[in-house]
């Protein structure tokens, strides 16, 4: 319920509204309790350490460079999601602002593991921003705090759209997917450092939570607001080339006859491309639903899911 001169009308949990239960974001905050709990300092980084102490040179550079970005990522995303989430507070989207209450608190996890990790397996305590690239900075220092500041003055669902395509769509569903694919694929191989992988592995799965909220999002933005989809895509074009160069200027720092882990820059190029293909799938197979009909669609999706999940075990 919203506020007229600085006043609430009421309260929707007692108007006879209540809460949508079977909404996508109550759905995604029923998952976020039990998933998205787990506590960063239970993670046991001892084999970490000896791990980190018997690696080479040219491997710790590698990993030490990614934790840097990660934690760097995770720190923007955590400082900045408060202006979206205080507009889609504004429009009364009650179950929405809950499940976002679980978004913000698991950012705010995800520095924290980082940043333990930095300090307790590679005692990292120089300044790391020598690690930032042109277009890494470029997103996350420019880009990303620009289109979700703005929301504070122009709350419109025009700038939301900006604002989530930038947020979810790029730096969450292409660079941290991209990101924590490729050193999940590095590290096991090796079997090395489990304690940093397990909590990957983690942070992967809030972050598909995530990302499922800000498809969700936008489809119901775009297709609600005229010229919605073409805000999307010129948005998403305009940060798809900054975002492949995120990960040429990270391998630009190694030898490819001679790459850490044996990794290859292309195997995270392409996936980088699927994973912006994928989001822009989904945005194009519910062009043009309607509100029920998308949640319909995002609901099949998080149902078949789960289905895939209890398959796996
Ligand atoms: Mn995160
Ligand atoms: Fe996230």
């Amino acid at each position: 319920m919203g506020t007229v001169d600085g006043a609430r009308r009421g309260y929707a949990t007692i108007s006879g509204r209540g809460l949508d239960w079977d909404s996508v974001p109550m759905r995604l905050f029923q998952k976020a309790k039990r998933l998205g709990t787990w506590d960063p300092q239970a993670i046991d980084f001892s084999r970490d350490s000896s791990d980190w102490a018997a690696m080479t040179t040219l491997e710790r550079d590698f990993i030490l460079r990614t934790v840097s970005l990660f934690q760097a990522g995770e720190e923007g995303v955590t400082t900045d999601l408060l202006p979206l989430i205080m507009a889609v507070a504004q429009e009364g989207r009650l179950e929405e602002e809950i499940f976002l209450t679980s978004f913000l608190w698991e950012e705010a996890k995800h520095v924290e593991l980082f940043r333990r990790w930095l300090d307790t397996v590679a005692a990292a305590h120089e300044d790391l921003s020598r690690f930032l690239t042109p277009s890494y900075s470029h997103l996350f220092l420019v880009e990303l705090p620009s289109a979700l500041g703005r929301l504070k003055d122009d709350p419109s669902a025009i700038a939301q759209i900006r604002a989530a395509v930038t947020y979810n769509m790029v730096i969450e569903g292409v660079l941290a997917e991209t990101g924590y694919h490729g050193f999940r694929q590095s590290l096991e191989s090796s079997g090395r450092l489990p304690g940093l992988l397990e909590a990957i592995r983690l942070i992967a799965r809030d972050e598909s939570r995530h990302i499922r909220y800000g498809v969700f999002l936008l489809n119901r933005l775009i297709n609600a607001t005229p010229g919605g989809w073409d805000v999307m895509n010129v948005r998403m074009n305009e940060l798809l080339g900054p975002a492949l160069s995120v990960v040429t200027e990270f391998w630009d720092a190694y030898d490819e006859t001679n790459p850490p882990f044996g990794q290859r820059m292309q195997t995270y190029i392409d996936f980088a491309s699927s994973q912006f293909d994928k989001r822009m799938k989904v945005l194009e197979r519910d062009r043009g639903k309607s509100l029920d009909e998308i949640e319909r669609s995002a609901l099949a999706d998080l149902a078949q899911e789960e289905a895939a999940v209890a398959v796996r075990g």
